[in-house]
């Protein structure tokens, strides 16, 4: 390929603008080079737009400074003044999840775990999981996810001898709690149940205080501890 020298192709320099379109120049706003006006018949190509400055309206501005000044009056009736009750009323996650308004099924949960943390915790600690050579777990145990018969008899006589846990003999004494307060009612007694059967991955069906009563008349002759060799004979 030969490079030729270019022929320089100048743009013809623009005529002075008309009276007219110097005029038109003074409305504010872009103008066509006056060229474009100057000579019609010249090639479209040629002509190049240019852009002049030109002053913001002044309307413009006060329309914003209006707009500020309404959106300011709108913070002052409708921003509660920025307070921390309006826009964070709470501390922590686990505090909303509990003001949410619970089904039937999560209210009994949250009662049994309230009655968890009073009457069992002691022993069968927060976890679930006991304390070796004491206190056996919950957290799956075969007994607290077993026949809702079975279960429910524990914490109301009590349960003491050996007894096999997830595979580990126990040997102790559980006492009975089903005569007092909190756990002498139904309800109460499901909810602590049903709560135990349904924490740290526990898979039980719900206790009904329905259920809680059918036992404790079946039972009611009833003053010694439970052992295990009789439960598991329970269906
Ligand atoms: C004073 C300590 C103590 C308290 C309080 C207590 N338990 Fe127990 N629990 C035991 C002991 C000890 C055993 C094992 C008894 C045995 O060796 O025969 C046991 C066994 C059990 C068992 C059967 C075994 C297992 O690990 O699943 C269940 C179910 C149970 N407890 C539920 C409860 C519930 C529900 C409460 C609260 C309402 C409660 N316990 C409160 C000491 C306690």
């Amino acid at each position: 390929m030969s490079h030729k020298p270019k022929k320089s192709k100048r743009r013809p320099v623009p005529p002075a603008p008309t009276p007219a379109a110097a005029r038109r120049s003074d409305l504010g706003g872009p103008t066509l080079a006056p060229a474009l006006t100057a000579n019609l018949t010249e090639p479209v190509a040629d002509v190049e737009p240019t852009v002049e400055n030109a002053p913001a309206p002044v309307w413009l501005f006060v329309l914003l400074m209006l707009l500020v000044y309404w959106g300011m009056l709108q913070l002052d009736r409708t921003a509660g003044g920025f307070s921390n009750l309006v826009y964070g009323p709470y501390q922590s996650y686990k505090e909303l999840a509990e003001l949410q308004p619970k089904s039937g099924p999560e209210m009994l949960i949250a009662k049994g775990e309230a009655l968890y943390g009073i009457v069992c915790i002691a022993c069968h600690q927060p976890t679930g999981l006991g304390s070796p050579g004491q206190y056996p777990p919950l957290a799956g145990s075969e007994w607290a996810q077993g026949p809702a018969n079975r279960v429910i008899r524990i914490p109301l006589h009590g349960l003491s001898g050996p007894i096999q846990v997830k595979g580990q003999t126990w040997n102790a004494a559980m006492p009975a709690f089903g005569t007092m307060p909190p756990l002498d009612s139904d309800e109460n007694l499901a909810a602590v149940l049903t709560y135990v059967r349904q924490a740290w991955g526990n898979q039980g069906d719900p206790i009904t205080p329905e259920q809680v009563k059918a036992i404790r008349a079946e039972t009611a002759s009833r003053s010694s501890q439970w052992t295990a060799d009789e439960l598991s004979k329970v269906q």
